[in-house]
């Protein structure tokens, strides 16, 4: 009778102590997607030394806490850039990269600015800034509010059907358009300095207007956030003795984009030695320490297709790289 007592009592112990295992189980298991999650959002700088461009998986859109109050460092950015050498992939800066508040300069059609609020549509809230002094038809199919303040200029294509508001984008982002030149003292004025996470200068593209550009948005970058701008390469003139300044592109020639849009076929796209002198002298000059990156733009339609991203929305008349530099 003793025994078969005991033996009861043992069985329901370890009924118990089953039971206990079983429901800690899933709270563990559930736990275990969120910290993967964070792994793979930031960047393997050892893939990147290899300095390859195979399309990727895309990364996970979940995200945290933990990742807008811990952006991207920059040798993440930069390890994460080396294995993505596009300009398209600034976007995954805003979208895996806990940057938060970004400027476009010189939206045209706003494509570029689609491209960013597309890729960037499932994560939480951010701000985008679009700086436009001549806002045309296609910009505002996609933007009303750019064509509320004064003419706009009327082009052929490029045109939506239906707002980037009526297709629910840009629900997660706070949109400013601003009708301003870039180096509008009242525009600049508005942006406390720090203030900004990335700044991609693609406005006027001669030697003055980026260099003053570089002058005055270096303060309202933060620390570690992003300068960046389209149109770096040139004819082979000679750099100067900046750190990562050596190397200068050689600008291709159009595209069949740039073609279809009136480009001379088979020309070399134009000669962006104002673009390149102003950014090698502003970092010789002011920042002799901070080093220039600049993308290869050598994507496909299917290498952005396979990260989810659209050809269409990325593409220019040239294939120009852009530069991008670090705020120390
Ligand atoms: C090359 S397009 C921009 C293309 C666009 N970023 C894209 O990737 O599709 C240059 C645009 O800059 C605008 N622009 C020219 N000067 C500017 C300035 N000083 N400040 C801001 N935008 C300017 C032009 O009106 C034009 O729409």
């Amino acid at each position: 009778m003793v025994r078969v007592v005991w033996y009861v009592f043992l069985v329901g112990i370890f009924a118990l102590l089953g039971s206990m295992v079983n429901s800690y189980t899933p709270w563990f298991s559930a736990c275990g997607p969120e910290t993967s999650t964070q792994e793979i959002a930031v960047p393997d700088s050892r893939e990147a030394s290899q300095n390859a461009n195979p399309p990727t998986k895309p990364m996970p859109k979940i995200r945290n806490q933990m990742d807008s109050s811990m952006p991207w460092s920059p040798s993440d950015v930069l390890a994460f850039m080396q294995r993505h050498p596009q300009r398209a992939y600034f976007s995954r800066l805003i979208r895996d990269g806990g940057f938060r508040v970004g400027m476009e300069v010189g939206v045209a059609d706003g494509r570029f600015s689609e491209h960013f609020l597309t890729d960037c549509a499932n994560i939480q809230p951010w701000t985008w800034h679009m700086v436009e002094p001549f806002p045309n038809s296609a910009l505002v199919s996609r933007l009303p509010n750019a064509g509320a303040s004064g003419q706009i200029t009327h082009v052929p294509e490029h045109h939506l059907t239906k707002s980037w508001g009526e297709r629910g984008l840009g629900s997660n982002v706070q949109i400013h358009f601003h009708r301003h030149f870039s180096t509008n003292g009242d525009f600049l004025q508005q942006f406390a300095p720090e203030s900004l996470d990335f700044v991609y200068l693609d406005g006027a593209h001669d030697y003055a207007n980026v260099k003053k550009e570089l002058f005055d948005f270096w303060p309202l970058v933060r620390k570690d956030g992003i300068l960046a701008g389209h149109d770096y390469c040139n004819y082979g003139e000679t750099p100067l003795g900046c750190q990562g300044c050596e190397n200068v592109p050689s600008c291709q020639p159009y595209t069949e984009y740039g073609v279809s849009h009136g480009k001379p076929k088979r020309a070399r796209a134009a000669n962006e030695a104002g673009v390149v002198q102003a950014v090698h002298e502003f970092l010789v000059e002011k920042h002799p320490d901070v080093v220039l990156h600049h993308t290869l733009e050598n994507f496909t339609r299917e290498s952005l297709a396979f990260d989810g991203m659209d050809y269409d929305l990325i593409i220019t008349n040239t294939r120009n790289p852009s530069w991008f530099f670090f705020k120390q």
